[in-house]
């Protein structure tokens, strides 16, 4: 097709107004033109607060719709970026997919694997393009990684993400009218969240998968919950999450997640592990691994052994770079067709998700080993996929 790709966007809140600026600046350069927002909060789609936040952003040109409904049916739009909580779908990805609009859906797509299965099927019935908002997938130093790995066999990964709970942002959803958070924290709410493993945590599961180049086979969970003296103040989400996943080539991946109140402090520490050698996140993405005869007549030196995989500085790789590295693919995709732009799609994401939602489900089961397979197939985890709302 010819561009501009006519984009409409559903839920203009928090992340809905980092994709606006990516989209603006995309839109400078012809390559999307926004024709259409969705939000039932007026407030969130007046000009004054969208300018506030894309100082380069004009409504000129696009039609507001008070519901998501409203823009599928609208005809305006080729591609919809849905970017409303994961647990406020309705079936709005299925009528969609049906009106053969491609899909943007920000990760989680819901809550509730049964719901995910459906909103597939229906991409996968109309054969349109889709992808899932891993934007990490989209930064240089780990697509870097990505590309280092190729032909080598990764044997473990860690990720500890340390955070804590001032770090959640004040949400744009009414929560409140909703029997969710008074302060709109949703992220810190697990009816709303699913916990940070599931609304936070997936992003390291898959940066984890992109890297090896590898499907979660298999995981086994245990959170330490947070006081419920604390729930009310704190939310109600765990304190702390120790995550392993057994990927299917054999890797064993560690997720450790923590969020504690009052710290104030957020840091991270990565390892990944191949059969000869050790990767390091440093200021230069590094790898220490000796080339030569081995075992060497002298103990080689750490300059001698680190080998630097992609030069830094690395920006966050969760930013407004990668953001819009992940819009200009998928618009680009669809509009020169070449799929092989989008490093996802929404059925590849579904271990991501499901991998997640299991690690929920296996500390529920005290540390249960869940296979992956069985949890999205299997009768004995029916009632753990089913939306108890549908
Ligand atoms: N990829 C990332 O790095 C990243 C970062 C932040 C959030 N997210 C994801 O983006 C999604 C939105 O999160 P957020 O932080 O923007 O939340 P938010 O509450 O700030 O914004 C959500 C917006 O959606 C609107 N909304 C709610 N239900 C709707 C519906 N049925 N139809 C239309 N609009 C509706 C709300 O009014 C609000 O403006 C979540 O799935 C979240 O996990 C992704």
């Amino acid at each position: 097709m010819t561009g501009p790709l006519r984009i409409g966007l559903i839920g203009v809140g928090q992340r809905g107004l980092n994709h606006i600026s990516a989209l603006t600046k995309l839109q400078q350069d012809e390559i999307v033109q926004i024709t259409a927002l969705a939000d039932p909060y007026p407030e969130n789609l007046a000009d004054s607060k969208i300018k506030g936040a894309v100082s380069a952003y004009s409504s000129s040109g696009i039609a507001m719709f008070d519901s998501a409904d409203g823009l599928i049916e609208s005809g305006l739009v080729d591609a919809i970026w849905f970017v409303i909580p994961p647990n406020q779908h309705r079936g709005e990805i299925e009528r969609a997919a049906m009106r053969e609009i491609a899909i943007f859906a920000e990760k989680p797509q819901s809550l509730f694997l049964d719901d995910i299965i459906s909103q597939d099927a229906a991409i996968t019935k109309a054969g349109i393009a889709s992808t899932v908002g891993f934007q990490m997938r989209h930064d240089r130093g780990y697509t870097d990684i990505h590309n280092y790995l190729q032909g080598k066999w990764v044997a473990a990964m860690t990720m500890i993400a340390e955070t804590s709970v001032e770090n959640h942002g004040v949400k744009h959803t009414r929560t409140e009218e909703q029997g969710g958070p008074a302060n709109r924290v949703w992220t810190a709410n697990r009816a709303w969240s699913g916990t940070s493993i599931v609304e936070a945590g997936i992003h390291q599961t898959d940066i984890m998968r992109y890297w090896s180049d590898d499907e979660v086979e298999w995981v086994r969970a245990t959170y330490t919950d947070r006081p419920a003296e604390l729930h009310d103040t704190e939310g109600d989400n765990p304190i702390a999450y120790t995550v392993t996943y057994g990927m299917k080539k054999g890797s064993v991946a560690n997720l450790l997640f923590t969020k504690p109140a009052r710290s104030y402090y957020s840091g991270r520490f990565d390892y990944i592990i191949h059969t000869h050698g050790t990767i390091k996140l440093e200021d230069d993405f590094v790898d220490y691994r000796f080339d030569g005869e081995w075992p060497p007549e002298e103990r080689p030196t750490v300059d001698e052994v680190r080998h630097v995989i992609s030069a830094g500085p690395h920006n966050t790789a969760m930013g407004a770079e990668s953001t819009e590295g992940i819009a200009e693919a998928f618009a680009t995709s669809i509009i020169e067709d070449k799929p092989e732009n989008r490093l996802n799609s929404f059925n590849t994401s579904i271990n991501s998700l499901a991998s997640v939602l299991a690690a929920n489900v296996s500390n529920d089961l005290d540390g249960e080993k869940i296979v992956i397979d069985e949890f999205i197939n299997d009768d004995k985890y029916a009632q753990y996929r089913k939306n108890p709302n549908r």
